[in-house]
């Protein structure tokens, strides 16, 4: 069902509620990769140019109802050069409120009603304003007291960001440019079962990647190292595998890695096949063999949809190459109008921009989980709950 877009109604004067997901990462104080900010920029200006008293909340880490300055939004606040308000439930500034103004509140997560969904602590939070407006995609498949609690309390509509995730993830979902190729790396099989089994309904072929590849690779029998990988994983593999069998879609694993004796990012790299990974070997990125085939992939492709980097790509080019190889070469045909690329995950947007081809893929979708839940199909709770407001 639609959701009703924040444009769809009258703004001017109201004390607007604004969720938005500004969960960054902060390295040394700063802000490292602002894109989740900068992306709720569009639904921000026109609130204000609108007329709106607009105030933002958000969460930042797992502070598990704890005050925690480490994880202080006041950072986001000086990056915005907007005011900020260090209690979430603090509503003394916003009779002094006027048109067009911005404020930025403290970590909502620093109440533990927050990610309960507590009702008490939801319209706590409602109270005072006259709309709601979830700009939030990142965090909508979280069932907390802003996503959803507060929609029981305030008309409540979404953002222009929410409203754009949900649009261009389903357009090249649903009706991909074929072959639709899905890239598929991180750490654990396990947080992408879901995913997983989707995709094979839906993709010609799954390219497997970084630490989930040696886990594949291993419930096949080969020797992993020293390597991380889940042991107990095999079942989980071939049963993806068998239903990948039944919808025509092909699975492709790491042909051979690149290796190391020590987990540093120092080490010497060397390249091995994946049968010939020997027992003191620590695998780190994906081999060149693998890279190549990737990019011989990525030619025939139609859509290209990416989540999860094939290595230690936070350690840089050494052990980022399989995932770096990956980026420039979708950047390539991306840009040449050959294959339409959707990404989603903070490591792999983190990796576009350590390539610095953020801007050449086609989408870029601000959620990690989110965007995972959103591709498996999953009903999201952030949008259900605006769906159910349609209703009323
Ligand atoms: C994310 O970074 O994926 C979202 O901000 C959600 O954060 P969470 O996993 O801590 O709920």
């Amino acid at each position: 069902m639609p959701i009703k877009s924040v444009r769809d109604t009258d703004v001017k004067s109201r004390y607007v509620l604004l969720r938005t997901d500004f969960n960054v990462q902060i390295i040394d104080g700063k802000i490292s990769e602002p894109f989740r900010i900068d992306a709720s920029m569009q639904t921000i200006k026109y609130l204000i140019n609108n007329g709106a008293r607009v105030v933002i909340c958000s969460h930042m880490g797992r502070p598990k109802g704890e005050r925690n300055p480490e994880l202080s939004l006041r950072v986001v606040a000086e990056y915005m050069n907007i005011p900020f308000v260090e209690d979430c439930l603090d509503k003394s500034f916003m009779s002094a409120m006027k048109d067009g103004d911005v404020v930025l509140l403290e970590n909502l997560r620093f109440y533990d009603g927050e990610e309960k969904n507590d009702d008490t602590f939801a319209k706590q939070l409602a109270s005072g304003f006259d709309l709601y407006v979830n700009d939030a995609f990142a965090v909508s498949h979280r069932a907390a007291a802003s996503i959803v609690g507060v929609t029981k309390y305030l008309p409540s509509f979404a953002g222009d960001l929410l409203i754009k995730e949900i649009e261009n993830i389903s357009k090249y979902l649903n009706n991909p440019k074929r072959p639709l190729i899905a890239f598929v790396g991180g750490g654990k099989v396990s947080s992408k079962i879901g995913v997983l089994k989707k995709l094979v309904s839906i993709a010609d072929k799954i390219v497997i990647g970084g630490a989930m590849g040696t886990t594949f690779n291993f419930a096949h029998g080969l020797p992993v190292g020293n390597s991380l990988y889940e042991e107990n994983m095999s079942d989980i593999v071939h049963e993806i595998e068998n239903l990948a069998s039944q919808n025509n879609c092909e699975i492709l694993l790491p042909l051979d890695k690149g290796v190391g004796k020590e987990f540093d990012k120092n080490a010497k790299r060397e390249n091995r096949n994946a049968n010939d990974i020997h027992d003191d070997d620590i695998i780190m990125d994906d081999g060149d063999k693998t890279i190549a085939r990737n990019k011989e992939l990525l030619e025939n492709a139609g859509t290209v949809i990416w989540n999860g980097t094939f290595g230690l790509a936070e350690w840089g080019e050494k052990w980022g190459r399989a995932s770096f190889e990956l980026a420039r070469n979708m950047a390539h045909f991306t840009k040449t109008g050959k294959i339409e690329s959707i990404i989603g995950g903070g490591d792999t947007v983190a990796a576009l921009n350590t390539c610095g081809v953020f801007d050449d893929m086609t989408y870029v979708s601000t959620g990690g989980g989110a965007f995972l839940e959103f591709v498996e199909g999953k009903a999201l709770p952030g949008i259900v709950a605006l769906e159910s407001k349609k209703r009323m």
